[in-house]
């Protein structure tokens, strides 16, 4: 099997001492995990809205750690990578896509992508799949009706 490409490092860079933080806009579902894990890191309205020089690395990296979409990761200098969850769970949110945690290698059209965190489409019209991209938001899908069945 081809070796998995590392997710880690995939979206764009924001760099302080001790750590670089990246990320993913096409995966972010705006869940504002970070906003309110450490808003003077991660403040939408501030430029570059993201500055990890803004609280200790570590400290950043542990908000990074609840981005449940895989939107941001991060390299720490001086530190381990993030380890995965020891056990893979799937939580599906409503009218919404599968959030899923664990150590997970994903099939992508860029090949195999090693993963911990991941926002999965569910309506299947995301145009950045295996990733929810927000369509499901912009045709209404629901998750609760079920496909009417021909007889
Ligand atoms: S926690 Fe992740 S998905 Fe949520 S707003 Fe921040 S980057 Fe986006
Ligand atoms: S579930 Fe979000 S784009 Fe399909």
């Amino acid at each position: 099997m081809t070796r998995p490409a590392d997710a880690t490092t995939s979206g764009r860079a924001y760099t302080a001492p001790g750590i670089t933080v990246y990320y993913d806009a096409v995966r972010c579902r705006h869940v504002a995990n970070c906003v309110r894990g450490l808003p003077q890191v991660f403040d939408p309205q501030a430029r570059p809205w993201i500055q990890p020089a803004h609280a200790e690395a570590e400290a950043v990296a542990a908000v990074v750690r609840t981005c449940p979409t895989g939107a941001l990761h991060y390299v720490l200098e001086a530190g381990p990578a993030e380890t995965p969850d020891p056990t893979t769970t799937i939580s599906p949110l409503p009218d919404g896509p599968l959030i899923v945690r664990g150590d997970l290698t994903l099939i992508t059209p860029q090949g195999l992508v090693r993963e911990v965190r991941a926002a999965l489409c569910r309506c299947g019209g995301s145009s950045h799949k295996p990733y929810c991209d927000g369509t499901h938001d912009k045709i209404g899908w629901k998750s609760d009706v079920q496909p009417s069945s021909e007889s």
